[in-house]
């Protein structure tokens, strides 16, 4: 392969900078030429391209965001739109294709190994929802914010007394939640993939009151519903105040932490060496902490799974 493509798609997550450096470094390794795409696919669509040379992608590792802008692009659900996304493909020459994303968008990069351009995925979302890698890029980072935050709520939550319901990121995927929780020594999380009980819930605040704890955190995931409204619904059942907090898109941007550094130089690296074997529609992950490879339609296939020792491994220790 002489010329590849690269692109952003979806949700931003830290690590993806490094993730383009690393992509854009091992092709020029190579001899490979780099087109950026911006903006996702949209950008595919819309003939947004730009040639990336050895110094675009220079004082980025350590930076937030993405340098080449991303987008949800329901214009690639569309036959019309896949098509033209195929002519901008034909245009640059391009023989493969890098994407950078979560589920919707390796299901884009799917529909383009299905018309014959070679794409390999790099899981790049902080949500932590795709079963065939331990972890995604990005979501290292993301728990790290939360932590951060977790820890002055608890600083101002033990000083009052109160209860603080923290709303992280996680629309079907408890993974944000489950992780910032038992990192952060919250009592009680509430996640999507688990039906919580609130008298439960409630006795778990009683019973750590009565063991001499000052406050407690309660972390929900958005997809079960908003901090604002559950910390209304709680406040009914009990006399201790409840303040919610919602983290939001905070936990999106960031310098990546040392772990989102390594796996985008790895999944980048990974993801070119198999365009320069001529391998194409494939994504790249983390299992049992080696870097792996698998086949694109395989893993869209898969379905996420809760870890639910994880959880009860939280009921046991925090209290
Ligand atoms: O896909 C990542 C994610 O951060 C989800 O956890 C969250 O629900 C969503 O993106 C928010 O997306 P938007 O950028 O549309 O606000």
């Amino acid at each position: 392969m002489k010329r590849i493509g690269l692109l952003t798609s979806g949700g931003d997550a830290p690590g993806m900078n490094a993730a383009i450096r690393a992509v854009v470094r091992s092709a020029i390794y190579f001899g490979m030429e780099v087109y950026g795409i911006e903006r996702g696919y949209a950008g595919l669509i819309d003939d947004q391209v730009v040639k990336m040379e050895m110094r675009s992608v220079s004082n980025i590792v350590q930076t937030g965001g993405t340098r080449l802008r991303t987008a949800r692009c329901m214009d690639m659900l569309t036959v019309e739109g896949q098509k033209k996304a195929l002519d901008t493909v034909e245009k640059y020459g391009i023989d493969g294709l890098v994407v950078i994303g979560g589920d919707g968008s390796f299901r884009g990069a799917k529909v383009l190994s299905e018309y014959g351009v070679p794409t390999i995925g790099i899981p790049g979302t902080i949500d932590n929802d795709l079963e065939y890698t331990d972890y995604t890029l990005g979501f290292d980072t993301a728990v790290n914010t939360c932590l951060d935050i977790i820890n002055k709520l608890r600083d101002t939550m033990t000083s009052h007394e109160r209860v603080s319901v923290v709303e992280v990121m996680g629309r079907h995927c408890g993974d944000i939640a489950l992780y910032s929780g038992i990192a952060s020594g919250a009592e009680i999380i509430i996640v999507p993939e688990v039906a919580f009980d609130m008298d439960e819930i409630v006795n778990r605040v009683n019973r750590s009151r009565a063991s001499g704890k000052h406050s407690n955190i309660i972390v929900i995931a958005e997809g079960v519903m908003g901090a604002d409204v559950f910390a209304k619904q709680l406040q009914a059942y009990t006399t201790y105040a409840v303040r919610p907090t919602c983290i939001g898109h905070v936990q999106r941007g960031g310098s990546p932490s040392m772990m989102d550094r390594m796996l985008a130089a790895q999944f980048g690296n990974k993801a070119v060496r198999l365009l320069n074997e001529g391998i194409g529609n494939r994504v790249v992950g983390i299992r049992n902490n080696q870097i792996i490879d698998m086949d694109i339609i395989e893993a869209v296939s898969m379905k996420k799974t809760f870890n639910y020792e994880l959880y009860e491994t939280l009921q046991m220790i925090s209290m």
